[in-house]
């Protein structure tokens, strides 16, 4: 027999891009219902009217006072770097080598993957967070513990081994042919098993070989349906080295697409440094970028041309890249895009905010049928956020008068605080204590 769930509160979700769509995109109830069946939306309405009709004896959940979003999709981070959040005073390439390289080492021991992988989910899940696009590390056995300990909470996970054969610490180093087979028995493994899906990772261009970059391109292609992530134009240092080892391609982009890694659910973070022709590249592969703003200012990068990107009709999901970015929280993340986005003369309204936490990060993975909303028939993750959560959150909201204002003052105040609980799946996998 069917699990039937009910969860009332102020339920929020989008159903199109506020971008383009406008008011429409948005559904809102003050006062509404989730139905839930099996782990899936079955219906949503005001609750008067869906309570009215509803079996009394249905299960029901009362998060009335609070507010109810589709779970948050993370498109950009690495498991790995959780230890070094915030560590002092460098850009990208000297980043990674005095910080993000000793850190990764650590993962050749499984016990640490393991600690760290359920810290890690632990802490999307304090933060709303119920679908990412992760890096693990070189190492086969990261990915094994990464995905196991998404699969014991049911997590939507997406992740692989990350390629790297030269430009790095031998004790971090792979081989072409090597990471091409380990790459390969890890998508037997995971890919497609409950909410696990398998990304090819060359790390960078500049940490692959010309043959890595092949293989790399392979594995994508081989396997449909699989996902390829990596970074690209991230920092002006970073983009003038990749030129020197790549000169026979027009831009960096373009490196990614020699080796046929552009495409559908192929992912980049940063896309910070491109140009038109890049960015219609982009848009005519299929290929998404993600967003990573806090990132972006930690380690000086630059700062990303959302606007554009918008216009051109790319994928565009948000990203906290954590461990250059500084925090979990999509709230934060969000509070950065829009101060970005300021420096570039560009506006983040509210509602475009929550749209690409939710559903633009869900579109950008081809995921958009599956996850982020409430439509019928999607997988039931979502988060509860409490806009009284901190005395300052409750007093800016007691003059806050639209819904509008209201989620721009979470975006920008919220952080793990004003998440009460979590759901995967229809089931509560965080609850704030209290
Ligand atoms: N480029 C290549 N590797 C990395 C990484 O680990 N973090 C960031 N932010 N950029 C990268
Ligand atoms: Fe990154």
């Amino acid at each position: 027999t069917p699990q039937l769930h009910a969860v009332r509160g102020e339920i929020l979700h989008f159903i199109a891009n506020p971008a383009s769509a406008g008011e429409s995109a948005l559904e809102h109830f003050a006062d509404g219902v989730l139905v839930l069946r099996d782990g899936h939306v079955a219906e949503l309405g005001p609750a008067p009217e869906l309570l009215a009709r509803l079996p009394a004896e249905l299960p029901l959940t009362d998060y009335r006072g609070k507010l109810i979003l589709p779970g948050f999709v993370d498109t950009h981070i690495h498991y790995a770097q959780t230890d070094i959040i915030a560590s002092h005073g460098e850009q990208l390439l000297a980043w990674l080598e005095k910080y993000t390289f000793p850190a990764e080492a650590r993962f050749a021991d499984p016990a640490h993957a393991r600690n760290v992988a359920s810290f890690f989910c632990d802490e999307l899940l304090r933060n709303g967070t119920t679908t990412a696009l992760a890096f693990a590390t070189v190492h086969a056995a990261s990915v094994d513990a990464l995905f196991e300990a998404a699969l014991e909470r049911r997590m939507r996970m997406i992740s692989g081994k990350v390629l790297m054969d030269r430009h790095c610490p031998d004790f971090l180093r792979d081989t072409a042919t090597g990471g091409y087979a380990e790459s390969k028995a890890l998508i037997e493994r995971w890919h497609g098993r409950d909410r696990l899906q398998y990304a090819v990772t060359p790390r960078f261009a500049a940490t692959s070989s010309p043959e890595q970059m092949t293989l790399a391109g392979r594995l994508y292609a081989e396997h449909p349906g699989i996902y390829l992530q990596s970074h690209v134009a991230e920092n002006q240092g970073e983009v003038a080295w990749v030129a020197g080892l790549y000169p026979e391609a027009r831009s960096y982009l373009d490196v990614y697409d020699r080796y046929g890694q552009l495409g559908m659910r192929s992912v980049y973070a940063h896309c910070i440094w491109l140009d038109d022709t890049d960015r219609r590249r982009m848009a005519e592969t299929g290929a998404a970028i993600s967003f990573c703003p806090t990132s972006n200012l930690f380690l000086g990068s630059g700062l990303f041309d959302l606007g554009r990107a918008n216009e051109l009709g790319l994928r565009v999901g948000l990203g906290t890249d954590v461990g250059a970015g500084t925090s979990f929280s999509m709230l934060q993340t969000l509070n950065e895009a829009y101060k970005v986005l300021q420096l570039k003369g560009q506006k983040l309204p509210a509602a475009s905010a929550f749209h690409l936490a939710t559903l633009g990060g869900a579109h950008s993975l081809y995921l958009d049928d599956r996850v982020g909303n409430f439509l019928p028939g999607k997988e039931a993750d979502f988060v509860v956020l409490d806009p009284q959560a901190t005395p300052l959150l409750a007093r800016r909201m007691a003059c806050a008068q639209t819904l509008d204002e209201r989620l721009f003052v979470l975006m920008m105040l919220g952080d793990d605080r004003a998440v009460a609980a979590t759901h995967v799946m229809g089931e509560a996998r965080w609850q704030r204590p209290g």
